[in-house]
């Protein structure tokens, strides 16, 4: 269905549309306003009711110190580790040099201009190692590999303590959060080469003065790893509390994995998610969850790439990996841990495979021998929902989840493009498409031409990070795509240039075009998703949080009113505006769209105002038996660059009202800077 938008100035424009446009002439010919035309006679194009979902990324430290809820950083002493297959040279992690596989001799002029990268990264071990740690009395200490407690986690933490009272201490990411009455697990392995005698766990306030929770252990010498547990029970609150261990004796010790977790965690899962931070997603209602990303994706090198396979199993076993937002992820928050959580979420899951080629922007490099990542991902989906009968869904039985998990989709490598890329989509697609008909296998490829050299493309995945005016201008961008080849997921957008309601509004008026071209705009993902305020990677992130506390800016409250305003089908519609810029912008910031839920049996409506006054529009529902009574969501700002704090966190968010006034045809008064939802209860006639 192809849905009409036209100002008054164009009814000449108008008159050229037949049919729908006849039975709307009316509307064209009043004097100047705002009118917008329903025809609910008949459905239009369904829309996916899972169409907007979330993105996940470790980026910002949004799992390590957010989502993933353990509350020790560095608890493997692994922080420092080299990127796999990078070098130290200068004060600098070197990749090898290889060649970049989006250099194109024959194109000088296309962005990627060298053809090796020759990438690096600043790299000062001595500080790496003691990230998240501090060691306080008369002691001797290093991390050091000389003696690995499993080989993924060779590195720990050596002690020679020359008198009693040495404290091991860890600041958690930016303080711990403990509750009054919460239980923490506890566990850690020490090797006693040279100790005995107690060792005292205790959680204590910030200030230092106050034991919040503590548990001796009695440790008796012997030359080899053991694992010591117990449950915390914190008698106070406090969000920048931290762990330690006293030694009460002198001696020599290794000490290696301290992990400290909640046991309130999201749905109560063990190695689960931190429970406010999961709220606020589930609060979304997100059709799908992609991870785990993003560049972390490819990896800074083809070496460098997440592996899915190192981040199952025992959590102390996993090998953490230095990602390419500059620090290690545990990989404790794992590909059974991201299943899990979308299967709580009641999300489908969708997973982000490497085909052999690294970050564009970084390296670059890659490898023809496919084979392997093609098997590596077929064990991805066994993984996730094969018979338990199979090697990988037997995995999956083992760590406690013999149904098959949500998966549907699987992406085809992040951001790539290119020819070198587009082979490799239709090789990979071609050997596993035929064995998983019902996943939908996604292309990085963007909204260029490369997407109509494939044969065979499921759907394409561009990008967009840009500012108001883009957003803005191109609420008619999906209108003329070709359809009939393959379906869209829109998997990054933001508004980068704006972290505020501007921006917030700019993406809104977007995903009004996205949602109007329902037929073709399957899924849509804002990115990145978290932020841990004490380390911004990126410069504009949904949600906000540190270690006590987790808000959603301006855009959460824009992507909340979509996802949990998503209507059965569009209805055809038309909006005819009383002028054709918003005064003082050169683009037009009035929007709308109109769609049916069938369950609940309204007309939903959104408007975008991203104008600095209040904007009337006759709304007109041609075909409807039209109840008075409904209810209207606002989300709206007294100002251009209002935006929502930790210490304010609803300043901008929306509002639910009923409202008395509705009717087949009536005049509402749309705020400024406002996203505005009507539900209005309609019956056909
Ligand atoms: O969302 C942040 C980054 O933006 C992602 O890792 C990457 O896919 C894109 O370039």
């Amino acid at each position: 269905m192809k849905l009409i938008e036209m100002k008054n100035s164009g009814a000449l424009t108008g008159m050229l549309f037949a049919g729908l446009l006849m039975s709307l002439m009316p509307a064209l010919t009043l004097s100047a306003q705002n009118v917008l035309t329903i025809d609910c006679s008949k459905p239009g194009e369904q829309i996916n009711p899972q169409m907007y979902g979330i993105f996940f990324e470790e980026i910002n430290h949004g799992g390590e110190g957010g989502l993933y809820a353990e509350l020790v950083r560095n608890r493997n002493f692994e922080e420092h580790v080299l990127p796999r297959g990078m070098e130290l040279k200068d004060g600098f992690a070197c990749a090898p040099h290889s060649r970049n596989y989006a250099y194109q001799p024959d194109k000088p002029d296309e962005w990627i201009t060298m053809e090796y990268h020759d990438w690096k990264t600043p790299w000062n071990t001595d500080s790496l190692k003691m990230i998240g740690w501090s060691v306080a009395g008369n002691a001797d200490y290093d991390v050091t590999d000389e003696m690995p407690l499993h080989p993924n986690t060779p590195n720990s933490m050596y002690l020679k303590m020359k008198e009693a009272g040495v404290v091991l201490e860890n600041e958690g990411y930016w303080g711990m959060a403990v509750k009054q009455g919460g239980s923490y697990d506890l566990r850690f392995y020490l090797n006693a080469v040279d100790y005995a005698g107690s060792v005292n766990a205790r959680i204590v306030s910030s200030d230092k003065k106050t034991v919040l929770a503590e548990h001796s252990f009695n440790i008796e010498k012997a030359e080899k790893w053991q694992e010591y547990t117990a449950v915390l029970k914190s008698v106070g609150n406090d969000v920048k509390s931290s762990l330690q261990l006293i030694f009460e004796k002198p001696g020599c010790v290794y000490v290696d994995y301290v992990s400290l977790f909640p046991q309130d965690t999201f749905k109560g899962r063990k190695n689960g998610m931190r429970k406010d931070i999961a709220q606020i997603l589930a609060d979304l209602k997100p059709g799908f969850m992609r991870w785990p990303g993003g560049c972390v994706v490819e990896g800074a090198t083809l070496e460098n790439r997440m592996r899915w396979k190192e981040s199952i199993g025992d959590p102390m076993q996993r090998r953490s990996e230095w990602i390419r937002w500059n620090y290690h992820s545990s990989w404790g928050m794992g590909y059974h841990e991201f299943l899990q959580f979308c299967e709580d979420l009641g999300a489908k899951a969708m997973y982000v495979a490497n085909v052999g080629m690294s970050c564009v922007g970084n390296n670059g490099d890659y490898t023809d021998d496919l084979e392997p990542f093609v098997q590596d991902i077929k064990d991805a989906i066994e993984y996730a929902i094969g018979d338990v009968t199979t090697t990988w869904g037997a995995k999956r039985a083992a760590a406690g989840h013999p149904e098959p998990f949500p998966l549907a989709y699987v992406e085809l490598g992040n951001e790539q493009f290119g020819s070198i890329y587009a082979e490799r989509y239709e090789y990979f697609y071609s050997r596993l498409k035929p064995l998983y008909p019902d996943i939908t296998f996604i292309c990085t490829l963007g909204m260029d031409n490369m997407k109509d050299a494939l044969k065979e493309v499921d759907m394409i995945d561009p990008h967009w990070y840009s500012e108001p005016k883009f957003f803005y201008e191109n609420t008619h961008l999906f209108d003329d795509v070709k359809r009939g080849k393959f379906n869209i997921y829109v998997g990054e957008f933001a508004c980068i240039a704006e972290s505020n309601i501007t921006g917030a509004l700019s993406e809104a008026a977007f995903m009004i075009g996205m949602e109007r071209n329902a037929d073709i705009v399957k899924m849509a993902s804002y990115a990145p998703l978290l932020e841990n305020v004490n380390q911004r990677d990126w410069q504009t992130n949904l949600i906000w949080l540190n270690s006590g506390q987790v808000m959603g800016r301006s855009s959460y409250y824009v992507q909340k009113m979509f996802s949990t305003n998503v209507p059965t089908y569009n209805l055809a519609y038309s909006f005819s505006r009383d002028t054709e810029e918003s005064v003082g912008l050169p683009y037009q910031t009035l929007h709308c769209i109109a769609g049916y839920d069938t369950d609940s049996k309204e007309t939903i409506i959104k408007v975008v105002n991203g104008s600095a006054e209040e904007k009337k529009i006759t709304v007109r529902l041609n075909g409807f038996q039209v109840s008075a009574s409904g209810k209207v969501i606002t989300l709206s700002a007294d100002k251009p660059d209002a935006e929502n704090s930790l210490d304010n966190p609803r300043k901008v968010a929306p509002i639910e009202t009923s409202y008395e006034g509705f009717g087949g045809s009536f005049d509402y008064v749309f705020k400024p800077y406002s996203l505005t939802v009507l539900r209005i209860p309609t019956l056909n006639k």
